[in-house]
C-alpha cells in the first residue's frame, strides 16, 4: 500500500517558523518519523512539499492510479483553495487532512476548511503527532475498505 504525503505552503519552514505554534521539528524530521511509522505499518510513504497551489494539484492528479490514499496538510490553502478541494474530489482517493495546530482554536479565518468535506476526516492540534495519527487513521481506513471489498 502506497500513501502520498503532501505539505503545502510554508511547511518547508517547520522548525524555524513560529515554533510556539508549530513546534521545533523540521519537515525532514516529520517525514522521517512518518517513514518509520509507515514501515511499522507495512506501507510506503512518498513525501512532497510545495509552496505552489498548481504544483500540489498536479501531484494530486499524478497520484491517481498510483497510490491508495493521500495524507495532506494544505497549510493556508486549507482555508480558501477550492482548486485543491476539487483536485482531491477529482481523483477520488481517500484523503486525510492534518494540521499541527488546532485550526478551530485559532483566528476565525482558520476555522473553516474548504477541503474537509472531501476528506475522510481531519486531525488537528497534536503538533507533529497529527501526521502520525493521520497516517494510522488513513491506513486503518484503507485496510477496512479493502477487507469489505474482499468479503463482499
Ligand atoms: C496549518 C494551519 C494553517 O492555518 C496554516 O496556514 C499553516 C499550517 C497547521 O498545520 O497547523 O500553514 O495547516
Amino acid at each position: 500500500m502506497r500513501i502520498l504525503v503532501l505539505n503545502g505552503p510554508n511547511l518547508n519552514m517547520l522548525g524555524i517558523r513560529e515554533p510556539a505554534v508549530y513546534g521545533g521539528q523540521s519537515l525532514a524530521n516529520v517525514e522521517a518519523r512518518l517513514a518509520s511509522l509507515a514501515s511499522q505499518l507495512g506501507v510506503e510513504v512518498e513525501c512532497h512539499q510545495s509552496n505552489h497551489e498548481g504544483a500540489l494539484i498536479d501531484m494530486i492528479h499524478a497520484a491517481f492510479g498510483r497510490v491508495q490514499g493521500i495524507l495532506i496538510n494544505p497549510g493556508a490553502l486549507t482555508h480558501y483553495s477550492y482548486a485543491v478541494r476539487d483536485a482531491i474530489a477529482s481523483v477520488g482517493l481517500p484523503t486525510v487532512e492534518v494540521h499541527l495546530s488546532n485550526i478551530h482554536a485559532r483566528e476565525p479565518f482558520r476555522h473553516q476548511s474548504v477541503v474537509a468535506a472531501v476528506c475522510v476526516g481531519q486531525i488537528s492540534g497534536f503538533g507533529s503527532d497529527s501526521y502520525q495519527l493521520g497516517l494510522r487513521a488513513l491506513v486503518s481506513y484503507l485496510q477496512k475498505t479493502q477487507e469489505r471489498i474482499r468479503t463482499a
